[in-house]
């Protein structure tokens, strides 16, 4: 019996087998980006691909670990050849929405140093505006918190502190941050608010990654599209 695959798996499938001999490949973080690393080690291991690897987040460090990738630590790269992760977001200018989970930081900095920079989706993630369905995270170093969200509301958004996972207190970053999940009105294209964004003093990141995708990949109903 074939082992029934979901779209998250086609297209991490489909990225796998983009991935050519000798190349520094980046490891995003997520259910997809999981099974693109589940594919990646299976391609090691039946066809003998040569590659290395460098994980955006402890989670996915651990998974290649646990595969037998070979892992090249962050603090020593200072390019990589292709970059692949998921997404929450995509708008049709292939602005993406990113940080649901922990680990915008190494997330943004390896899209940036990659020369090419897989996002993989399924049809769920397709929206027309960035900030349509998810709010927009904002990593904060802990005490700018109240500066900042006093900085966003001033350009129109609303939001608080995210609560961790048990909502007994605030969840933290990766790096010590805190989230300010924010929305906002509704005029604000993704490109306007990464400027806004990027300019407040105590943003450390935040999750819009503006010109940044060089390909997105999108599966529905198993069949694999490039957006
Ligand atoms: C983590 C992310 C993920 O890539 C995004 O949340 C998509 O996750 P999934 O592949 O599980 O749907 O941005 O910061």
């Amino acid at each position: 019996m074939s082992e029934i695959i979901n779209d998250k798996q086609s297209v991490a499938i489909h990225a796998a087998n983009l991935v050519e001999d000798g190349m520094l490949v980046g490891l995003g973080t997520g259910s997809t980006a999981n099974y693109f690393i589940e594919a990646l080690a299976r391609r090691k291991q039946e066809e003998q691909l040569q590659f290395s690897t460098v994980s955006s987040s402890v989670v996915s460090m651990m998974k290649a670990q646990q595969l037998g990738l070979d892992l090249v630590a962050i603090e020593h790269i200072r390019q990589l050849d292709l970059y692949v992760d998921g997404a929450d977001e995509v708008s049709p200018e292939m602005s993406l929405l990113k940080g649901r989970g922990f680990d915008l930081v190494k997330e943004k900095l390896l899209a940036k140093a990659s020369e090419q920079f897989y996002v993989l989706i399924d049809n769920s993630k397709l929206v027309i505006r960035i900030g349509e369905v998810f709010p927009i995270p904002v990593e904060v170093t802990p005490f700018s918190w109240q500066m900042v969200l006093r900085s966003l509301q001033q350009i129109g958004g609303e939001g608080e502190l995210r609560k961790n996972t048990a909502g007994d207190g605030l969840a933290i970053t990766s790096h010590g941050s805190l989230v300010l999940d924010m929305t906002f009105d509704s005029s604000l294209e993704a490109v306007e608010l990464n400027m806004e964004l990027n300019a407040i003093p105590g943003v450390v990141e935040h999750g819009i990654f503006y010109q940044l995708a060089t390909h997105v990949f999108m599966a529905k109903d198993g069949v694999v599209v490039e957006r």
